[in-house]
C-alpha cells in the first residue's frame, strides 16, 4: 500500500499465522469482511516454523480430562480451569475443521492420524505434518484458504502502530506503517468494526530465540499503548533444545523438536551421562521448564555453552525428521551417527494480553488471538504443542463472538499520520543483550534491577526518524520493560520463571500479575 491509504472491513486482523488466518476464515464463515494485514509477508510468522504438532484428545485411551492434568501440571497452578476446558474438549473438533480447510496430517498404512508424545504429555496426543513439519503445513492450508475467499484483502509490508477509536471510545481500527513507493514510507490505516491481534510472540527480545525476525512483541506493545491490561509476562518459556551453532549466536535460532525426545533421544552432559535421569521421573519427557532448567544447570556446573541430544537410536531419524536432520546437516552435525549440540533459548510468551474466553481485551472493540494473548491456558508454562491447538480454538471461539457483536461503528478519529518520537533501533542490540544476561531463564533481584535501569536508560536515546526499524525497537522497549517489572516483582520460582535468590513455589504466589501503562506511557 501507498502513504495515506486507508481500507474498511467488517473486521481487522493483525497478524497471518495460525491465529490471524483462523479467525479471518472464522469472521468470513459468519458473513462478515475481513483485511488481514501483516508486518512482512504471510507466511513469515512463527507458525510455520513449528515442528512437533498440534495437541489434541484423539485416541481412545486419551481423554479431555488427562489432556487438562497435563496442561495444568505444566502451568504450576496458574492455568484458567474453564479456558483450559475450553481447549481440551473443543480441540479434536478445531483439529478435523483444520484438516476441512486442507491441512494434512501424517497417517498410518489405514488412514489413522500418526500421534507421538512431547515433553509433560502423560499419552501420545501430538498430530503432526511432514515428520517434523507441521507448522508449515498448516500455514500452507490456511493460507490457501483464505487466498480462495476474495471476502479476505491481504495487506503485507504493514507494520501496526495504534488503535483508531470511534467517538464512543470503541476500537475502529487501527494505523499502519506501510512501505510506498521507493523510500515514500508513511502511515496508513484499516477502518473496521472490530480488531483482532494475532501478531504472535515476542521472542526477539532477546538476543538469541527460536522465533522469527517478526516476533518483536508489536502486538502486547500496540495493547498496553491502547491501555489494555496484559498479564503472566514473566512467563518466557526458554525451549531447552535448540540447535547450539556457537558463541554469540543472535536472532533466529534452530529448533530441535521435543518430539525427537519423545521418539527416544536423550540429553548427555559432556561425560556422556543422561543427566535427566533421577532429575524428574519423566527424564527427557519432563515438562519444558524442568528440562530447560536441569540443561542450564549442567551448563552453569561444567562452565560449558550447550549439552548433547543423542538421537542415534531414533529410528528412521532421517525420514521421521527431515527438517531438523537437514538443518543440522547444514550446519556440519549429523544426528544419524553424531551428538547434536543442543541449548536453551527463548521460544514463547505463556503470558500477553488478557483475554476473556471470546478473545475480548479489556478496551473495547480489542480482540487478541494465539500467542499474543492470555487466556488462561498455560499459566507458568505452557505445555508442548498447546500452541497450535489455543490459536485455532481460540479463533473459532473469537469468530463466533464477532458474529454475535460487532456494533456499528460512530464516526471513527482521524489518523494522524505525525511520527512519534521512536527509540532509535541502534540500542537494540544492548536490550537484547540485556534481556539474555538478565531477564532469561534464570534471574535474580540484583540482576532485574540492573536490567530496569539500562532499559530506561535505552529509552532515552530516541529518533525523530519513522520507520519499522525504529517502531519495532519501541516495542522491543515497552516489552522488555513490561517482562522485567514483572520477573522483579514475582519473588519466586514457579513453571518458567526461575529466580535464583527465591528457589521455590510460593503459595501466596498464586497469582497473576497486571501490566498496564500510566499516563506517561510508563509500566
Ligand atoms: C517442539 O517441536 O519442540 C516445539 C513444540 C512447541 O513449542 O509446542
Amino acid at each position: 500500500p501507498a502513504p495515506g491509504w486507508e481500507l474498511t472491513a467488517d473486521v481487522c486482523v493483525v497478524g497471518s499465522g495460525v491465529a490471524g488466518l483462523c479467525v479471518a476464515l472464522h469472521a468470513r464463515a459468519a458473513g462478515l469482511s475481513v483485511a488481514v494485514v501483516t508486518k512482512v509477508e504471510v507466511d513469515d510468522g512463527s507458525t510455520r516454523w513449528a515442528q512437533g504438532g498440534i495437541a489434541a484428545v484423539l485416541s481412545a485411551t486419551d481423554t479431555p480430562a488427562a489432556h487438562a492434568r497435563d496442561t495444568e501440571v505444566a502451568g504450576v497452578g496458574l492455568c484458567d480451569a474453564d479456558a483450559v476446558q475450553a481447549l481440551v474438549t473443543e480441540g479434536p473438533d478445531r483439529l478435523h475443521q483444520l484438516i476441512t480447510w486442507g491441512a494434512a496430517f501424517d497417517r498410518d498404512g489405514d488412514g489413522r492420524l500418526l500421534l507421538t508424545r512431547e515433553g509433560g504429555h502423560s499419552t501420545d496426543r501430538i498430530v503432526h505434518a511432514g515428520g517434523d513439519a507441521t507448522g508449515a503445513e498448516v500455514q500452507r492450508a490456511l493460507r490457501d484458504a483464505v487466498a480462495a475467499d476474495p471476502g479476505v484483502t491481504l495487506v503485507e509490508h504493514a507494520m501496526v502502530l495504534d488503535v483508531v477509536r470511534d467517538t464512543a471510545g470503541r476500537v475502529a481500527g487501527v494505523t499502519l506503517h506501510v512501505l510506498g513507493e521507493g523510500s515514500a514510507d508513511g502511515v496508513g490505516a484499516v477502518r473496521a468494526r472490530a480488531v483482532v491481534l494475532a501478531t504472535g510472540g515476542m521472542g526477539q527480545v532477546y538476543a538469541a530465540t527460536t522465533n522469527p525476525a517478526v516476533s518483536t512483541g508489536d502486538g502486547v506493545a500496540l495493547g498496553l499503548r491502547a491501555g489494555a491490561v496484559a498479564t503472566d509476562l514473566e512467563f518466557v518459556q526458554f525451549h531447552p533444545t535448540a540447535l547450539y551453532l556457537g558463541p554469540g549466536a543472535r536472532g533466529q535460532q534452530p529448533l530441535v523438536s521435543e518430539a525427537l525426545r519423545g521418539e527416544g533421544a536423550v540429553l548427555r552432559d559432556g561425560a556422556g551421562e543422561r543427566f535427566m535421569v533421577g532429575t524428574h521421573e519423566l527424564a527427557e519427557l519432563a515438562p519444558r521448564d524442568v528440562v530447560a532448567k536441569a540443561i542450564t544447570r549442567v551448563q552453569l556446573r561444567d562452565v560449558v555453552d550447550h549439552v548433547w541430544l543423542d538421537a542415534r537410536e531414533v529410528p528412521g531419524l532421517a525420514e521421521r525428521f527431515p527438517t531438523i536432520v537437514a538443518r543440522c546437516r547444514e550446519a556440519g552435525i549429523d544426528p544419524v551417527t553424531e551428538l547434536v549440540p543442543v541449548t536453551p533459548a527463548a521460544h514463547y510468551a505463556s503470558g500477553g494480553l488478557a483475554t476473556d474466553l471470546s478473545g475480548r481485551t479489556t478496551v473495547p472493540g480489542l480482540y487478541a488471538c494465539g500467542e499474543v494473548a492470555c487466556t488462561g491456558v498455560h499459566g507458568a508454562n505452557r505445555l508442548a504443542s498447546n500452541s497450535l491447538l489455543e490459536g485455532l480454538v481460540f479463533a473459532g471461539r473469537i469468530g463466533e463472538a464477532l458474529a454475535r457483536e460487532l456494533p456499528v461503528p460512530a464516526p471513527a478519529e482521524a489518523v494522524d499520520p505525525r511520527p512519534e518520537s521512536l527509540v532509535d533501533a541502534e540500542a537494540r542490540a544492548e536490550l537484547t543483550t540485556t534481556m539474555s544476561a538478565r531477564v532469561g531463564a534464570l534471574r535474580s533481584g540484583t540482576g532485574l534491577t540492573e536490567a530496569a535501569g539500562r532499559l530506561a536508560a535505552l529509552g532515552e536515546r530516541t529518533t525523530a526518524v519513522p520507520g519499522v526499524p525504529g517502531w519495532e525497537t519501541t516495542d522491543l522497549l515497552t516489552v522488555a520493560t513490561a517482562i522485567t517489572a514483572a520477573a522483579a516483582a514475582r519473588e519466586e520460582t514457579r513453571g518458567c520463571h526461575w529466580r535464583e535468590d527465591h528457589p521455590d513455589a510460593v503459595d501466596g504466589w498464586r497469582v497473576h500479575l497486571d501490566v498496564r501503562l500510566d499516563a506517561a506511557g510508563e509500566v
